[in-house]
C-alpha cells in the first residue's frame, strides 16, 4: 500500500430538502455572491426561484448560460464580474460544467494574470473565492473533488487542472432535482462515472481494499443507471447514481493505490475539445477500443486484470482468462450500448481529419506515456481509427 494523503473540505449535505440550509453553508463566507447557471435547467425546475429566495437578504449577482464544454470567454465573464462587485463567494448550481466553470473563476478572480494562463501554468494555484455547489446532474462529481475542465475554442484544447483550493467548501446534493435530466444526458453521464471507476481500477498498483470499494460503486452504477433511464422520477436510482459520482472522482476510492493516469479521459478531452460533443459519449466510445486494444498491446498484463474485471463486476464464470478477459469487454460494451447514447465516432460526426493533431496534442499535454499500458501518439490513433 502506498502513502497517501487524504483531505476532502467539503461538507455533504445530500437528500431531499438539504437545500433549505444553503443560506447556512453560503454566509459564513460572505453575503455578496456570484450565482452561476448555464442554460436554464434550474429555471425549469423550480431551483433558481428557491435559490433567490433562500438567499433573499444577500446581494446576488448572476452569470448565466455557461455552456456545456465551459468555455474560457465563460469564466472571463465571471471572473469580471467578481472583481467589479467585489465577490465574496460563488454559488454554481448545475452541471459539472457550470461547477467547472465557477472552479476556475473562483481561482481567476484572485489571480494577477490572465485566466487561461492560471488554467494551463505548470505553477500551483495559490488561493481562491470560495466555492459553494448545488449539482443538478449525476455525472462528474466535481462537486467534491479538486479538478475542473476549462475549453478554449481558439485554440482547441480542453484542459484540465487541479488544486485544493478549488474545492468547494459545501455541496448541497439533492436526488429531486436531478428527475429531469434527459434519459440522454443521464446515459452520458452514467459512461463517465463508470469510466472514473475504470481509470482508477486499470491502473499499475491497487490495493484489496480499493478493488472492493470500486467494484461494489461499478455494479451500483451499473444496476441503477437502466432504472433512472426508465423511471426518471425514481428516489432510489437517482439518489444512488447521484452519491456513486460523487464518490466516484473524490479521490477516496484509490487511497494507497499507485497514482494513476485518467488515459482515456485524456484522449476524450481531445474529442470535445475539437466537436464539443457531450464527455460521456465520447468516453463510452472511446472506453471498450481502448481495453480492445491494450488486451492486444499487452496480454501479460492485461488479460489477468481484465479476467479480475470480468468476474468480480460482471459475475463472468468462465475459468480461462483470456476468453473471461474478452467477455468483460463484451459485457462492458453491451452495457454502454444500451444505455443508448452513440456508440461510434461516426455517429457524433467525428471522421479521421484530426486524429493527427488530437494524438499529438494529447501526448504532449496528457501524461499518457506513463498510464497503466502506456500510449503514444501512433496508439491514440490506433484506437480512435477503431472507435469510427
Ligand atoms: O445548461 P443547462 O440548462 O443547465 O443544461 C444542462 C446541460 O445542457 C443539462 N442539465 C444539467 N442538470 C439538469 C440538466 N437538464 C435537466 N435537468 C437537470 N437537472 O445537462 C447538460 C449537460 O450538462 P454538463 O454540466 O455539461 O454535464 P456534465 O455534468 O456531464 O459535465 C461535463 C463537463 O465536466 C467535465 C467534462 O469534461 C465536461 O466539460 N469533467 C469534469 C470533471 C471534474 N471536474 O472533475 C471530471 C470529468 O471527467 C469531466 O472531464
Ligand atoms: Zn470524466
Amino acid at each position: 500500500m502506498e502513502n497517501f494523503q487524504f483531505c476532502i473540505g467539503t461538507n455533504i449535505l445530500f437528500g431531499k430538502g438539504q437545500i433549505t440550509r444553503l443560506s447556512e453553508v453560503v454566509k459564513p463566507y460572505g453575503k455578496r455572491i456570484l450565482l452561476t447557471y448555464g442554460g436554464g435547467s434550474i429555471k425549469r425546475i423550480g431551483l433558481y426561484e428557491k435559490v433567490r429566495e433562500l438567499l433573499s437578504d444577500c446581494e446576488v449577482y448572476e452569470l448565466n448560460g455557461i455552456e456545456p464544454n465551459p468555455r474560457l470567454a465563460s469564466v472571463e465573464a465571471g471572473v469580471c464580474i467578481c472583481k467589479e462587485h467585489g465577490i465574496e463567494v460563488v454559488l454554481a448550481v448545475g452541471g459539472g460544467s457550470v461547477i467547472d466553470c465557477s472552479k476556475a473563476i473562483a481561482a481567476a478572480a484572485v489571480y494577477e494574470g490572465s485566466a487561461w494562463e492560471l488554467i494551463t501554468s505548470a505553477t500551483p494555484i495559490q488561493k481562491a473565492l470560495p466555492l459553494i455547489a448545488v449539482p443538478t446532474m449525476a455525472a462528474t462529481g466535481s462537486e467534491m473533488d479538486a479538478g475542473a475542465v476549462v475549453s478554449n475554442p481558439q485554440t482547441k484544447e480542453k484542459r484540465s487542472f487541479f488544486s485544493p483550493h478549488i474545492l468547494p467548501k459545501a455541496s448541497i446534493l439533492d436526488p429531486i432535482y436531478t428527475f429531469t435530466v434527459s434519459a440522454y444526458q443521464t446515459a452520458s453521464g452514467t459512461a463517465d462515472i463508470l469510466s472514473h471507476l475504470l481509470e482508477q481500477y486499470f491502473s499499475a498498483k491497487t490495493t484489496f481494499m480499493s478493488d472492493l470499494m470500486v467494484e461494489s460503486v461499478m455494479k451500483t452504477v451499473i444496476r441503477y443507471a437502466s432504472i433512472a433511464i426508465a423511471e426518471p422520477d425514481n428516489y432510489e436510482a437517482r439518489a444512488q447514481l447521484l452519491w456513486a459520482s460523487n464518490i466516484a472522482d473524490n479521490a477516496m476510492l484509490c487511497c494507497g493505490n499507485k497514482l494513476c493516469v485518467f488515459g482515456v479521459h485524456a484522449m476524450e478531452h481531445e474529442l470535445s475539445a475539437y466537436y464539443d460533443i457531450p464527455h460521456g459519449v465520447g468516453l463510452a466510445i472511446l472506453t471498450p477500443r481502448w481495453m480492445r486494444y491494450v488486451l492486444q498491446k499487452s496480454p501479460e498484463v492485461v488479460t489477468p486484470r481484465f479476467a479480475h474485471f470480468a468476474r468480480a463486476v460482471w459475475s463472468v464464470e468462465e475459468t480461462d482468462d483470456t476468453i473471461v478477459a474478452r467477455q468483460g469487454i463484451e459485457m462492458t460494451e453491451h452495457f454502454l450500448r444500451n444505455l443508448g447514447i452513440q456508440a461510434k465516432l461516426t455517429e457524433v460526426g467525428i471522421g479521421t481529419e484530426h486524429f493527427e493533431a488530437m494524438a499529438e496534442h494529447c501526448v504532449a499535454t496528457e501524461s499518457v506515456g506513463y498510464a497503466w499500458i502506456p500510449l503514444d501518439k501512433d496508439d491514440i490513433i490506433r484506437i480512435f481509427t477503431m472507435s469510427l
